[in-house]
């Protein structure tokens, strides 16, 4: 979908809307916001002037709207808009994680450094396939290693809530991703989104395992810059 009108939920300030604050610059292009816009790429003409400045409603942050529009349409246009400066997310961020299954079981064991309860697993299983639209080269296969990816949390009331959220990551395809492995440098492949897992139970050999105090901390910290909170977790 297109990026929502100037004047929506999103973006305060209509034509003519120009900054009034001319000695600051805009993030995005690094030009003034009292002067046009630095993009000089395709497609922004007919939406605005160069000099029309949009306010994001939420955080307030300000930019050139055409260079709103032109890091909209560089992106995966998936109808959010993340504000460069600050991460608040507008509207529901999506991802391009291929099809697959993600399932969860509690296993009557406890992990390094959560001595006092079981254990929840999951189990990702993402079989090869030919990429899509939203992947880097469309029609080109795509490899899948390492599968079932097995991953550990505890099974307290944090780590259950880390599980709830990434229902949710994963209902919005925001786990995995296509990509090259920096791993193992293989292109074209399944890799792990930006949102740490443990994939190693009883030791900690890969720096992927337990015990890791601030872990579940750190996965809920990364959920929320992909726009996931306890509230998407209640809704859902
Ligand atoms: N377990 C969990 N996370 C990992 C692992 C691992 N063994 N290796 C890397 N990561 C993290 C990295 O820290 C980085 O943040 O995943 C992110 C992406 O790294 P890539 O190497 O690009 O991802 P990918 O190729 O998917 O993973 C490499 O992870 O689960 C294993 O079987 C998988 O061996 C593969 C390895
Ligand atoms: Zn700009």
């Amino acid at each position: 979908p297109p990026l929502p009108e100037p004047g929506s939920s999103w973006i305060k300030g209509n034509e003519p809307f120009l900054c009034l604050n001319i000695s600051q610059d805009c993030t995005i292009c690094m030009e003034p916001l009292g002067g046009p816009s630095g993009y000089k790429g395709p497609g922004v003409g007919p939406v605005s002037r160069a000099e029309s400045v949009g306010r994001l409603a939420q955080c307030g942050h300000q930019y050139h709207f055409q260079c709103l529009v032109a890091m909209y349409n560089n992106g995966n246009k998936d109808g959010s808009l993340q504000c460069p400066t600050c991460k608040t997310i507008y509207g529901v961020k999506t991802g391009n994680q291929p099809a697959g299954k993600m399932e969860y079981h509690v296993i009557p064991h406890s992990l390094p450094g959560h001595p006092d309860c079981k254990t929840i697993r999951i189990i990702y299983n993402i079989p090869p396939g030919i990429q899509g639209p939203e992947h880097p080269n469309p029609g080109k296969p795509f490899t899948a290693r390492g599968f079932p990816r097995h991953c550990y949390l505890p099974d307290s009331e944090k780590g259950r809530k880390v599980l709830r959220l990434l229902l949710v990551a994963w209902d919005r395809r925001l786990i995995f991703s296509v990509g090259t492995s920096s791993t193992t440098g293989e292109s074209d492949t399944v890799i792990w989104n930006e949102v740490h897992h443990k994939t190693e139970f009883g030791s900690n050999l890969t720096g992927h395992g337990f015990p890791d105090p601030g872990h579940l901390d750190n996965v809920l910290e990364e959920l929320r810059a992909q726009g996931i909170t306890e509230d998407d977790a209640l809704m859902e």
